[in-house]
């Protein structure tokens, strides 16, 4: 059983197989391969996605993502102060809502004063040079932790639309800049378009979670925003089957007729073929959000040393840039640009 080179008259020299095209001649010393290096990571290209929860100066470390703090509004402010100084460009803001606040229909979504409207005005006190980007959803708000409501078992489309985009319009005049629908309703980028040009929020742009696929890797978040012991079945009535891909274009599309300024395909890293796909048909600033199963699986490989964190860390995000993304949603947020300051 051993192995034998196929036969040849006579054999070949490796200039001659190669025509003398050696790829290596680049890649032998640090500074050729710096020189060709066609993907940067920047500071520019992060959004730092926080977990916010009632109260006052206090944080609590979610189990599945170490590292990772659920924090208060004023802490909130404060972190927000810090990406400014490190010139992170946006932070994207998810409440974990008290549970005597949720109920059947997410009713608390359309308190002005809700946690994450609080959290945006002190954000926008603290650095209102940084980009705020809300969730719209109401998952956080509803008590069987779905992203609809819930109506003899079936998730109603176009009730739940009226009450995300009546939601958009408060988080824009909380001060939100850009407004990020992640339900997957249909209709419900060009409902909130229209409320929020009626209210005069023509600025405020809309980053679609265009792409959105029923995923696993969810599970760290569900715990963070605490709608794990609550979510009753499963999304895939509502978020995208995982293993379609012309269905991910045309809900990009769809979104992007109603009036998105930006699309995100979530999870992140095992659909970089979509992220390709979205860029290459419409050109337009697309997005990855490297959700909280990401985060844990690289986090929990470092912590067992059986992979170098930072390294797995800035490959995986680089990758997103390599695969046409124009930013990150990353927990590694402000670690990263901390490196890459230093
Ligand atoms: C739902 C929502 C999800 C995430 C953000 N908003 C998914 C879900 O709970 O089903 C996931 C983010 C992450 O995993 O990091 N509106």
């Amino acid at each position: 059983n051993k192995f034998t080179p196929p036969r040849q008259a006579t054999a070949r020299t490796v200039d001659e197989i190669t025509g003398s095209r050696r790829l290596r001649r680049m890649r032998k010393a640090d500074w050729s391969r710096r020189l060709v290096q066609e993907n940067r990571l920047t500071v520019d290209d992060l959004i730092w996605p926080i977990f916010v929860m009632e109260g006052e100066n206090r944080r609590e470390e979610i189990a599945a993502m170490p590292g990772v703090f659920r924090i208060t509004a004023d802490l909130a402010a404060i972190e927000a102060e810090r990406a400014a100084r490190l010139g992170i460009p946006a932070i994207a803001t998810f409440p974990n809502v008290d549970i005597q606040r949720r109920d059947e229909t997410g009713s608390h979504i359309l308190d002005a004063d809700n946690l994450i409207n609080r959290t945006t005005r002190a954000i926008k006190a603290a650095a209102p040079e940084v980009g705020v980007i809300t969730d719209v959803a109401l998952d956080p708000f509803t008590s069987h932790g779905h992203d609809g409501i819930l109506r003899d078992g079936i998730i109603v489309n176009d009730e739940t639309v009226a009450q995300v985009a009546a939601a958009a319009v408060l988080q824009a005049q909380a001060g939100a800049d850009i407004i990020a629908p992640s339900d997957m309703m249909d209709g419900r980028i060009g409902a909130i378009r229209d409320q929020l040009d009626a209210a005069g929020y023509q600025d405020v742009a809309i980053m679609s979670y265009a792409t959105k696929f029923a995923s696993a890797f969810y599970g760290p978040y569900r715990e963070a925003i605490g709608t794990q012991g609550l979510l009753k079945g499963d999304k895939k009535t509502y978020y995208l089957d995982h293993a379609n891909s012309d269905e991910a274009v045309r809900e990009a599309e769809q979104d992007l007729a109603e009036g998105a300024d930006m699309l995100m395909v979530k999870p992140g890293l095992p659909y970089l073929d979509i992220i390709c796909r979205l860029k290459d048909e419409f050109r337009m600033p697309t997005f990855a959000y490297q959700v909280s199963g990401e985060y844990a699986m690289i986090a929990a490989a470092a912590r067992n040393g059986w992979i170098d964190g930072d390294k797995a860390m800035l490959e995986s995000l680089l990758a997103f840039k390599r695969a046409g993304c124009d930013g990150i949603l990353t927990y590694f947020a402000p670690k990263v640009a901390e490196m890459l300051k230093g």
